[in-house]
């Protein structure tokens, strides 16, 4: 039975009452986990808003308490790691992450940021050795698969695009997969929020659709082989 992670980081609510639009990405993510529900409603299901419940950012005494091993953490590093630890254990029984997120200045936001800092972790999520030369830091986690979602106001931010420099999101999505242990990773991307005209409707409508489908092929595809 797969696991599915499915973490939402705009600050938005899907319908918003205080603006005048609610979260692209959240939507596009509803999406896909509604009809990979559909499908498989018996499946493990996490979900955490980080958008608006955001993770500790991390601090001096939470890297002191990494790097103490574990028969030398005091009950305050504990306590410190504790976040970190239940975050760390969320992924490490998923099989489906599905990561939903917003550009906010050419990036994404400092909430999800946050997130990532309290799961990349030393000796839990990859390990270091200077003998692997000019790359020491290798993940310990893999066989998952990653769905990013993202949803931004300009457009332009693909390969060859006329944003590509700007975008800061998906890359850094891309580098950061392998610390998830996502050996396959699926982008859905929703453009021209604020231009809000026809490009911007039909980018929606694209990712919309393309999230339902993706979610019926996975969750067929589970079904059928297990995998
Ligand atoms: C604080 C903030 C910063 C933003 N920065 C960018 C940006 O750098 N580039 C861009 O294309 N859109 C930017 N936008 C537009 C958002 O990416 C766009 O509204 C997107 O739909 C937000 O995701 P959401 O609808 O899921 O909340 C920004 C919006 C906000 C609120």
């Amino acid at each position: 039975m797969p696991t599915i992670l499915h973490i939402d980081a705009s600050v938005r609510d899907v319908l918003n009452a205080s603006s005048k639009h609610g979260s692209i990405s959240k939507k596009i993510a509803l999406n896909f986990t509604n009809r990979w529900r559909t499908h498989r409603p018996t499946d493990e299901y996490i979900y955490r808003d980080i958008g608006q419940n955001p993770p500790a950012f991390i601090t001096q005494e939470w890297i002191a308490a990494v790097f103490t091993a574990d028969e030398k953490k005091t009950d305050k590093q504990k306590q410190i790691l504790a976040l970190s630890d239940s975050l760390i254990a969320e992924l490490t029984i998923a099989d489906i992450i599905v990561i939903s997120s917003p550009m906010y200045n050419y990036g994404m936001p400092a909430q999800l940021k946050a997130w990532f800092d309290q799961i990349v972790r030393i000796n839990k999520t990859f390990d270091f050795d200077l003998a692997r030369g000019d790359f020491p830091l290798q993940p310990l986690l893999s066989g998952k698969t990653l769905i990013a979602i993202t949803s931004c106001g300009e457009f332009g931010f693909e390969k060859g695009g006329i944003r590509e420099s700007a975008n800061h999101l998906l890359p850094h999505l891309r580098t950061l997969s392998k610390y998830l242990g996502a050996d396959t990773m699926y982008e859905i991307i929703s453009e021209f929020q604020e231009f809000a005209d026809e490009r911007h409707k039909k980018s929606v409508a694209n990712a919309l659709r393309q999230a339902e489908n993706l979610a019926a092929e996975l969750a067929l595809r589970v079904t059928e082989t297990g995998t």
